[in-house]
């Protein structure tokens, strides 16, 4: 590891904030009693009032009334790990949990983990990256902790071709998933790695793949999600652009929730895929209904030539299928395409 990666340090998940948190979370609006916290943690009260201190400190409000104990009245509206590692055991997600603070980039730093030896699979979440990445060698703008920056990494030890479709599974289980967040706009998939509302992106997808003669060795799903970030402090070059949830949605949104859901809808794709689980519709019927481009107007590159064309939907390879002027359906495989305006 170079000098400038040895920076990056994960936070720990930290058991006693998680039985904390899962005790005062399970209670909601009732308070829990000092003496059946020390219990749960078999340490002493004092010791007890000195981890609900740190939540404080980590941006937990938790009210301490004699008598009848504590709540939480408010939680922080970043990443924090013991919360979302609640938010994940809620769910049913048992996935390994590292958090970064900050990092260069999710996806780099899952690689470095794998060749280190972490059990997989794993999710990596961070607030910040440095060095983010997206398709086609581009940069990530990282640096809102209002943000989700996620890596998930899996060894699957399979052929190649049973992934393939891993990354559109990941977008339209995503999509679902989020829309239960906000129920108010339709999130849809722009072909082939991009989130979107009414035009806008709010989320990018850069899964990467170690792949040998035995097949493949570790893939990593990367994802950056706007969460809670404000559109008009975005950077000038795509402020137009993009948009973020809380913008759809008109309120902030709990973060680790939305995180916690992001990564069990990546465990459930991947299921899909590896047939572990049942997508019940095939990939074409899933994507039908998210599906930005649908009947719109788009320009793609087909064998080193630009053709435009109108958008009727994926096929059950993935390519994305254009209809063109003379009625022939055109399939285009790779590459980025542009909605004609
Ligand atoms: C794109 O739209 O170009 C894909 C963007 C993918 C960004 C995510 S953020 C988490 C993970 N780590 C990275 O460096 N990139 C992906």
């Amino acid at each position: 590891m170079s000098d400038e990666t040895l920076r990056f340090v994960p936070r720990a998940v930290d058991r006693d904030s998680v039985l904390i948190l899962k005790a005062l979370l399970e209670a909601g609006e009732a308070f829990v009693s000092g003496s059946l916290l020390a219990e749960q943690l078999g340490v002493s009260r004092p010791a007890v009032h000195g981890k609900l201190d740190k939540l404080r400190d980590e941006g937990f409000e938790v009210e301490a009334v004699r008598n009848r104990g504590y709540r939480i009245s408010k939680l922080p509206d970043v990443l924090h790990p013991a919360l979302l590692r609640c938010a994940l055991d809620r769910i049913g997600s048992q996935i390994g949990l590292l958090y970064f603070p900050v990092v260069d980039s999710t996806n780099s730093e899952a690689e470095r983990r794998i060749a280190s030896g972490e059990p997989s699979p794993f999710a990596i979440v961070s607030s910040r990256q440095t060095n983010g990445r997206g398709r086609l060698g581009r940069v990530w703008q990282s640096s809102s902790a209002e943000n989700l920056y996620l890596s998930v990494l899996f060894e699957p030890n399979i052929p190649p071709q049973q992934l393939q479709h891993f990354t559109l599974w990941a977008g339209i289980c995503i999509c679902r998933q989020l829309q239960s967040f906000v129920p108010n706009a339709p999130l849809k998939i722009k072909w082939p790695n991009d989130l979107h509302c009414k035009g806008r992106k709010f989320a990018g997808m850069l899964t990467e793949a170690k792949i040998d003669a035995d097949g493949i060795r570790s893939i990593v799903f990367g994802l950056g999600l706007n969460i809670n970030s404000n559109p008009n402090e975005f950077p000038e070059e795509i402020r137009s652009l993009a948009t973020s949830l809380h913008a759809i949605y008109g309120e902030p949104l709990r973060l680790n929730d939305v995180a916690a859901a992001v990564i069990r809808a990546v465990e459930e794709a991947y299921g899909i895929c590896i047939g572990s689980s049942d997508g019940q519709q095939t990939l074409s019927e899933a994507w039908s209904p998210l599906d930005a481009l649908a009947g719109q107007q788009v320009t793609a590159i087909l064998k080193g030539s630009e053709i435009t064309g109108i958008a009727v939907g994926i096929d059950e390879g993935g390519a994305l299928l254009l209809l063109m002027p003379d009625g022939r359906k055109e399939a285009i495989r790779a590459g980025d395409v542009t909605l004609k305006k």
